[in-house]
């Protein structure tokens, strides 16, 4: 029986974009519950799927739901950003796709206790990997108010960064902040406001912060090159402007073939391109879909594929 965690998001275009007609191995670097590469085992019957998270309740409900592909996929509860040393030790140097969907599970979301969701009365923890020592409650009780500030403004686009970290300070000192709820009420007695899109963009700041989201992303953009083979693809959906943003430049550097000064008449680096950008624009979900799946709203898609 499959376990309903989240819904895979933008589904269709991702088994379309993914050419996987002859593909042998597929990494998936952000299982979740599985469903992605739950549609990639049951569509492609020779494919052999290495999936990370780093979340263990993930991990458990994605080992559930592909109990049927026991022996074609291996599930690695590991950060992506390891995901060249891990294959290294499975003796697997290339894989035909790399599938990234990052950000966080409905599940994530919806249970309280995770601390990701300001509807949702509970400690402010906000960590996917629960083994890890810094949650959003020690970041918001020890950061300094400048680094509280920068966090806001760089992670959260947060147009009153500074009033809400300089109102957190003044506050923290009479009580600490442990609570989604506290926290909610704090930014929004801060911005003078009963507007939420504050409080929604704090919280993404700090989940960002708490879970490295921007630095994991980067190491592993580091390594897509030369973890696909020649023609493979490597497909990824994102969830806000700054993760879009990383994952556009990679595919658009990378696709150059002349780092030539734009004044030099002729071209003398010799660059060759290493990816064709397959998807122009970003693809994004349907209206049915968004209508389905609300989370599913500020989704894009970008599709890369290696050619040397
Ligand atoms: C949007 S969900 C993926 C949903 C999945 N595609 C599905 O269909 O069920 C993102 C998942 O990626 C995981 N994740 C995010 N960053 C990660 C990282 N650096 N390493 C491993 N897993 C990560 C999260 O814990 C979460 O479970």
């Amino acid at each position: 029986m499959s376990l309903v965690f989240h819904n895979p998001v933008l589904l269709k275009e991702v088994l379309e974009y993914a050419a996987l007609e002859k593909a042998q191995y597929i990494l998936d670097g952000t299982l979740g519950g599985g469903g992605h590469a739950r549609a990639i085992l049951s569509d492609f019957p020779s494919i052999k799927l290495i999936g990370f998270d780093h979340d263990k309740e993930a991990l458990e409900v994605a080992q559930n739901n592909l109990e049927n592909f026991k022996g074609r996929a291996i599930l690695v509860q590991q950060n992506f950003g390891e995901a060249k040393n891990v294959l290294a030790e499975l003796g697997i140097s290339q894989v035909d796709t790399i599938l990234l969907d990052l950000g966080i599970s409905s599940h994530q979301i919806d249970t309280a206790p995770r601390g990701f969701s300001f509807d949702k009365e509970s400690s402010l923890d906000m960590r996917m990997n629960q083994s890890q020592e810094v949650n959003a409650t020690s970041l918001v009780n020890s950061a300094s108010e400048k680094t509280l500030a920068m966090i806001f403004k760089n992670f959260g686009e947060e147009p009153r960064a500074k009033r809400i970290a300089s109102y957190i300070i003044r506050e923290r000192e009479k009580q600490k902040i442990l609570t989604t709820t506290q926290l909610k009420i704090l930014v929004k007695k801060a911005c003078m406001t009963d507007d939420i899109k504050p409080v929604v963009r704090i919280f993404q700041a700090l989940r960002i912060v708490v879970n490295k989201e921007l630095e994991n992303l980067s190491l592993f953009l580091k390594d897509v090159i030369s973890l696909l083979r020649i023609g493979g693809r490597f497909l990824c959906i994102s969830y806000h402007s700054l993760e879009d943003r990383a994952v556009k430049t990679f595919m658009r550097d990378n696709a150059r073939s002349c780092v030539c000064p734009p004044h030099y008449p002729v071209c003398v680096c010799n660059t060759k391109a290493a990816l064709s950008i397959i998807t122009r624009k970003p693809i994004t979900p349907h209206e049915d879909e968004i209508k389905n799946n609300r989370r599913s709203r500020s989704a894009k898609l970008r599709v890369c594929e290696r050619i040397a």
